[in-house]
């Protein structure tokens, strides 16, 4: 594993700003240099990409073919309802992690489905920004 792509969804930009009860007080600028530094610990290259737009995320994530070894991706609101980004993620077969900063599987039933994560080889939900620290350190275990 040399490259990690991390894609984060719709209204993380926000992060500090957005319901910083459920998200935390940290900008989305903090979480990039946390996974920054957390991929740089393990000498991995690791690019940020951030998106408000579906097709967008499908793009980066067809982009990543061949070039990426492995995706962490937090698709926000798009988890519960993109079948676009499930392909995507099943088209490219990169391995990929999944992860939520707030623990969807105790809030709305509506963030219980998770089309994302079907393709997804794990989840890491409601551990915040260590979340994405638990990911990449996933994608190391499984895939060197
Ligand atoms: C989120 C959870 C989603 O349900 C929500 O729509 C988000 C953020 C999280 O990181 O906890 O935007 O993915």
């Amino acid at each position: 594993m040399k490259n990690i792509l991390v894609i984060n969804g719709p209204n993380l930009n926000m992060l500090g700003i957005r319901e910083p009860g459920i998200y935390g007080s940290q900008s989305y600028q903090a979480l990039v240099e946390f996974v920054t530094g957390v991929c740089r610990s393990h000498d991995l290259g690791c690019e940020c990409f951030q998106s408000n737009h579906e097709g967008a995320i499908v793009d980066k994530i067809q982009a990543a073919y061949e070039k990426v070894d492995g995706i962490v991706i937090n698709p926000a609101a798009y988890t519960h309802t993109s079948v676009a980004i499930l392909d995507a993620l099943k088209a490219v077969s990169i391995p990929a992690v999944e992860v939520h900063l707030s623990d969807v599987s105790q809030r709305e039933d509506f963030r219980h489905v998770s089309y994302a994560g079907m393709a997804c080889e794990a989840t890491f939900a409601g551990y915040g920004f260590d979340g994405y620290r638990l990911a990449v350190e996933y994608l190391l275990e499984h895939h060197g």
